[in-house]
């Protein structure tokens, strides 16, 4: 090719990468899939290898990172980097609101932008001519670090400007953070690897972008969104703050799906509701609001004190983190015999709930926070994630502070405790003498999306097991009203209802059946493929390990971990007195009916009033479809249910069809392969 269409193929990847990454990260609407991009990435860099000379600062290949600087040279900002005032009620917000409007002309009422406050670092972005040419931390508002290479690598941030209109010079500044999925991902890494960790996706994305090689920034899963102008040079192009955030978002920025404008502080208040009853489903951590007076013109009669502006306000949000005392651990004896170091904690408040037990995980953990008996300890709460102790604050630990010993013995039936090599954990080596992993495995039998026995909870299964009346899970079928209504907390109806909730449940399906047994490592998908690939349970059960390795998605280890479930006597007694005591399913003729949904991949949302959606997906997937837990371009529909919120607005931007509930009552009924 010659040297000019040589040219002309770069520019044209060029624009092609600078789309896509936007439609991906941006979008999040793909339109290619990731191999046809790789293979467009790496076009790129074979041209830009054989010609450095036409290397340029925007180009995609410039994600990858850099040589390592040996130091960040410093950046002044032109315009301060402020911060904000906080409020913690919803008095002091209203006192906000009282203040703005006293200081504006009586007829004004000001709307206000609502945005989540994010919890990461403040970083400022500076285009000239469209292209990206300085990342800068904030440092202490007038002076910060210059972060270029490292921002370059974050593929939320466009390296050029797209759409038209923008400035000849613009300044754009936001929250760069780390969304909570990365952050247990490589903290789940750092584990396996050097067992450093992250106490938080704050200091984990503060960590990343301080990296002075910024090829480590680039495996970091660091996202930025922007939340105002700094400084854009010429005319001014809007009147509002909101429409500055829309014209961002037009240029490649992302800005938060939930930036809304409200016409009083009583829309303030029912937003900071509803984003924090929101908060534990989001996808990044957040501490707050910040709610803006919207009108530009406004903004600057307010002005600012000191360092933070009198025309926006944060409220935040009760913490995710506290620091509390680590009174006792105890050791908990799980379904496949772990036992789990559980920290007693001083009962305390954090991420909305009150936390008093936390799990310590193993003794890799207990030695890598180097925590004692009578520390106090940081306890993270964020997500739907159970509570983490993360730090030691070992300026606070007192001389009379006790180091914890791992037990020889399970605390339980005083069988040796087992450590397998390599592995963390501490294993109970009593099987099903155990009554701890007896009682866990009677209890998983009976979970919701197991056997689903409706009435046999935790308290039960303990009783039935400490009294003698049941041994395994097969036991549970020989009970009798008479056995079991002079329990204490029992009565003759609870009773009635129990033994007909344990009827009701010996028709249930082979997938339920298998994940019901409590296997390791078998959870409900793998007892879906393992179900449909054998059909029945004999067919399973004389499976060899070579055999269950063709089962999609097992590997060496579930297929070792089935073979050995079913090679043990004791299981397969469990196994056939289960059947001989009424546990059936239907055959897998009829399972494996027609599968008119086979190859869709299907989302479910919101509240459904005429079945739970465990019962939605099972039966979809009887139908053959996947059932997905986010929507993508790539969800052929979306079946939501009474106030669904941000998955159906996803499907709805991304033209995915969606459904109601009586829509998907009308696919069950028109297929004939329903229970
Ligand atoms: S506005 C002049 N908006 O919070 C106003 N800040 O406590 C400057 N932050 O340093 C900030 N999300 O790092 C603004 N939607 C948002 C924000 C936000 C997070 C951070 C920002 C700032 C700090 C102030």
């Amino acid at each position: 090719m010659s040297d000019s269409s040589l040219r002309a193929r770069l520019a044209a990847l060029r624009d092609q990468l600078h789309h896509h990454s936007y439609q991906y990260y941006v979008l999040d609407a793909p339109q290619l899939p990731d191999a046809e991009y790789d293979r467009l990435f790496r076009e790129l860099l074979d041209i830009e290898a054989a010609h450095p000379e036409w290397l340029s600062a925007d180009s995609p290949s410039q994600r990858v990172g850099a040589e390592p600087l040996s130091s960040f040279s410093q950046v002044r900002h032109e315009t301060p980097m402020l911060s904000l005032d906080n409020v913690f009620s919803e008095q002091e917000l209203l006192d906000f609101d009282r203040r703005i409007k006293a200081r504006l002309d009586d007829a004004v009422t000001p709307t206000y932008a609502c945005e989540p406050k994010l919890d990461g670092i403040a970083v400022s972005l500076l285009y000239v001519d469209g292209i990206l040419v300085r990342g800068a931390t904030r440092g202490d508002g007038r002076v910060g670090e210059d972060i270029t290479q490292n921002v370059k690598t974050i593929t939320s941030i466009p390296l050029r400007l797209h759409g038209e209109g923008w400035p000849e010079e613009l300044e754009v500044r936001g929250e760069i953070y780390m969304p909570r999925a990365g952050f247990e991902r490589i903290n789940a890494m750092g584990r396996e690897t050097d067992g450093k960790v992250f106490v938080n996706p704050r200091n984990a994305a503060a960590g990343s972008l301080r990296q002075l090689d910024s090829r480590i920034t680039a495996k970091r899963p660091l996202e930025m969104s922007c939340y105002g102008i700094a400084h854009q040079e010429g005319e001014a192009l809007f009147t509002s703050h909101s429409e500055g955030l829309l014209r961002l978002r037009e240029w490649g920025f992302l800005v938060s799906p939930e930036l809304r404008v409200v016409d009083s502080i009583e829309g303030c208040v029912a937003y900071y509701q509803d984003l924090l009853a929101r908060r534990d489903g989001l996808a990044y951590d957040i501490d707050g609001i910040v709610f803006k007076v919207d009108s530009l013109a406004l903004q600057g009669q307010l002005g600012f004190v000191s360092r933070a502006p009198r025309w926006a306000i944060a409220h935040k949000f009760p913490a995710q983190e506290e620091i509390t005392l680590l009174r006792d651990v105890e050791f908990q004896v799980g379904r496949t015999g772990a036992v789990t170091p559980v920290a007693k904690l001083e009962p305390v408040f954090v991420g909305g709930v009150t936390v008093s037990n936390a799990s310590l995980h193993n003794f890799d953990e207990i030695g890598r926070l180097g925590v004692m008996v009578g520390d106090y300890v940081v306890v993270r709460r964020a997500g739907d994630v159970i509570p983490q102790i993360v730090q030691v604050v070992v300026e606070r630990r007192p001389d009379s502070a006790t180091a914890i010993v791992a037990p020889l013995t399970c605390p339980v039936c005083e069988s040796l405790l087992e450590r397998a090599p390599g592995e963390a954990v501490l294993r109970c080596s009593g099987g099903l003498v155990c009554g701890a992993q007896r009682k866990e495995a009677i209890k998983h039998f009976a979970s919701r999306k197991a056997m689903d026995i409706d009435g046999l909870g935790d308290k039960l299964v303990e009783q039935f097991v400490d009294e003698g009346l049941i041994e395994s899970v097969a036991d549970l079928y020989l009970l009798t009203v008479e056995q079991i209504a002079n329990l204490e907390r029992m009565g003759q109806k609870s009773a009635e209802n129990l033994i007909a909730a344990l009827d009701k449940s010996r028709s249930t399906t082979l997938p339920r059946f298998l994940y019901s047994l409590g296997i390791r490592e078998v959870g409900e998908a793998t007892a879906l493929n393992l179900a449909k690939h054998f059909g029945g349970l004999p067919e399973l059960m004389a499976a060899s390990e070579d055999m269950l390795i063709e089962v999609e998605d097992v590997g060496p280890i579930v297929a070792s971990h089935l073979h050995a479930f079913f090679a043990t006597e004791f299981n397969r007694d469990v196994v056939r007195q289960l059947c001989e005591r009424g546990v059936h399913w239907p055959s897998a003729q009829k399972q494996g009916g027609a599968q008119p949904l086979a190859g869709q991949t299907w989302v479910l949302t919101g509240n459904l009033e005429s079945m739970t959606r465990g019962e939605a997906k099972e039966k979809l997937q009887a139908l053959g479809a996947k059932v997905a837990g986010s929507v993508s371009a790539k969800t052929d529909c979306v079946a939501a249910g009474a106030s669904a919120g941000s998955k159906l607005a996803k499907a709805e931007a991304l033209g995915v069809k969606v459904i109601d509930e009586q829509g998907l009552l009308d696919v069950f009924a028109s297929s004939s392969n329903v229970e």
